[in-house]
């Protein structure tokens, strides 16, 4: 469990939410997971990237 839900944050300790929250608060996480490993490069890092791979670019082929 630390493992899983010990990467963003320390892990959480179980009596912090009623068995009836949990769920709710994992299913949250999930999303989580998603969307970090969706956005590993973001809009303005793509964009400084691009800016200076294409500043730097061979110019002839
Ligand atoms: C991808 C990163 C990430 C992972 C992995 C992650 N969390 Fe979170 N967690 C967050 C973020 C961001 C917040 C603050 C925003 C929020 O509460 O949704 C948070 C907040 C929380 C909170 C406090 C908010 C609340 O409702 O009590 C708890 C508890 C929690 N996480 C439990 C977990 C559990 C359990 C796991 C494993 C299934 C987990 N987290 C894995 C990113 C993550």
């Amino acid at each position: 469990m630390a493992e899983r839900c010990g990467q963003c944050h320390a892990p959480p300790a179980p009596s912090r939410h009623s068995a009836e929250e949990w769920p709710s608060v994992v299913e949250r996480m999930r999303v989580h997971m998603v969307r970090q490993a969706n956005q590993i490069l973001s809009d303005e890092e793509t964009r400084i990237v691009l800016d200076y791979l294409m500043k730097h670019a061979r110019t002839e082929s």
